[in-house]
């Protein structure tokens, strides 16, 4: 069996256990900070099993001994922000929690293959890179995703069509600039432009775009996490698997779309490797500009991130 360590036991990490469980993919160990939350969910979450019909251990812990050996390590430790937090504040908070997960756990599993959930999630992966040293293949960011799994939903809430035949496609940063791409989008080979009327696709496109707000402020405490985790547990599945999934995933850029020394998000194929390409799409010019003004965004909280941690 192979063995998954998700670091934050909290409302995403331990839903992403409960996706991974029911999938039956590996055994788990839940890691956090807190005593007793974690070992409390895991042994909840084990005796579901039986239930279910699937053979999978279940650890729950605050010691990252118990991570030894994981081919995976999803890391969803960290606060989200709160009143009165600047973006700062909660970089400075995170990056600490972020830094010491990725190296804590380096040191158990050295050949794992890292996936980071916490926000700001292309700086919070940059980090990851960066602490670890691991070549790019090794370290990837979910966001795109969710991104485009939401705008699936919207989609087919709108058509009525089976999410199975809708494709989006949600690229770049992870943040308000987030770049839907529709010309590359589809209904079962249908491009979303020629099947939706226009103030339609644009009435989801900034839906999607605002998709996390309107999750907020419909709980009022805490963020989505049912579509984050899940969108874990398929990244996980598919490097276990290594099925060579291409979906949009935040990956360290090494010149692809004129980037560099960056995370962003973009297709990437996902295989046993971790990053085993990253698709370059070729662009229109108004696709090149919503492109570029969502890398400098994610590029100024990189440069932030550089001023309060030493990488
Ligand atoms: N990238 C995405 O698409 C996406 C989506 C949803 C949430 N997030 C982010 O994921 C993070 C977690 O969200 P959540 O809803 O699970 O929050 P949560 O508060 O429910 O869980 C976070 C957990 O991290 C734990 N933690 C804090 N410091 C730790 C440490 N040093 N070591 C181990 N565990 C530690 C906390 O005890 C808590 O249980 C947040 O940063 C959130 O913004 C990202």
């Amino acid at each position: 069996m192979n063995k998954i360590s998700i670091i934050g036991a909290g409302m995403t990490g331990s839903t992403t256990a409960h996706w991974l469980a029911e999938r039956e993919l590996a055994d788990i160990v839940l890691m956090d900070v807190v005593e007793g939350m974690p070992q409390g969910k895991s042994l909840d979450l084990l005796e579901a099993m039986p239930i279910i019909g699937k053979d999978v251990e279940i650890v729950g812990t605050n010691d990252y001994a118990a991570t030894k050996d994981s081919d995976i390590v999803i890391i969803t430790a960290g606060v989200a922000r709160k009143p009165g937090m600047s973006r700062d504040d909660l970089l400075t908070i995170n990056a600490g929690i972020v830094g010491t997960a990725a190296t804590e756990t380096l040191k158990y599993s050295p050949d794992a293959i890292f996936v980071v959930l916490t926000n700001p999630l292309d700086t919070m992966a940059y980090l990851t890179l960066k602490k670890t040293g691991l070549p790019r293949e090794r370290v990837v960011g979910q966001a795109g995703i969710l991104d485009s799994a939401r705008m699936r939903a919207f989609v087919a809430m709108e058509t009525g069509v089976s999410v199975e035949n809708i494709d989006c496609y949600v690229l770049g940063g992870h943040g308000d600039e987030m770049v839907p791409l529709t010309r590359h989008s589809n209904i079962a080979g249908i491009p979303l432009k020629e099947y939706l009327p226009a103030d339609k696709l644009e009435a989801i496109v900034n839906r999607t775009r605002k998709g996390g707000g309107e999750i907020v402020n419909l709980l009022k405490t805490g963020s989505a996490f049912y579509a984050p985790s899940a969108a874990c547990a398929q990244m996980a599945e598919a490097i276990l698997k290594n099925k060579n999934l291409i979906v949009p995933c935040a990956a360290h850029m090494e010149g692809e779309y004129g980037l560099n020394d960056m995370f962003f998000g973009v297709p990437v194929m996902l295989g046993n490797n971790g990053v085993e390409r990253i698709i370059e799409y070729k662009l229109d010019d108004e696709e090149k500009a919503m492109f570029d003004k969502s890398a400098a965004a994610v590029k100024e909280t990189h440069e932030a991130l550089k001023k309060l941690v030493t990488l």
